[in-house]
């Protein structure tokens, strides 16, 4: 799979785990930033992971931030993205086979551990959207972005 992957300071240390993680499970992982620790703004780094997903239609986002928050509300303003920020597996799952989720938020100040994270992106990776009555109700969300309301 391609997968972008983005963070702000505070998911930092996940991001580096978590990329590391999907290569060695041979996905293609793109770093879009942040490249340091120094303090950066979200929603600059949920732009980037965005457009690419847009760009891409068949690749996957993930963003890790303090909370998951504040990257699935930049995430979401992007024409094309279904971002989810999950804090457990099941959440990962239903965003995925459900609500066919593009784009995967995180928070590093919100899990244990490390380990969790790599669970819950492992999870939405492994799962597919499930379709069928699940489509027609994405269909309406992704037509709310063309209706502008
Ligand atoms: C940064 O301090 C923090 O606000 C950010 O990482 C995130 O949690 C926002 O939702």
């Amino acid at each position: 799979m391609l997968i972008y992957i983005g963070s702000d300071h505070a998911g930092y240390n996940f991001k580096g785990v978590l990329k590391d993680h999907m290569e060695a499970q041979s996905h293609e992982v793109i770093d879009l930033g942040a490249f340091s620790e120094d303090s950066v703004d979200y929603p600059d780094i949920a732009r980037e992971v965005a457009e690419k997903v847009y760009e891409n239609h068949a690749s996957f986002g993930i963003l890790v931030c303090g909370t998951g928050t504040g990257m699935s509300i930049a995430a979401n303003k992007h024409i094309g993205i279904r971002a989810a920020s999950c804090t457990s597996e099941i959440m990962a799952q239903y965003a995925r086979t459900h609500n066919n989720a593009n784009v995967l938020c995180i928070g590093e100040r919100i899990l244990e551990n490390e380990e969790d994270a790599k669970k819950i992106v492992d999870v939405f990776l492994g799962s597919e959207f499930e379709g069928g009555r699940h489509q027609d109700r994405v269909d309406k969300m992704m037509a709310m972005e063309k209706e502008g309301r």
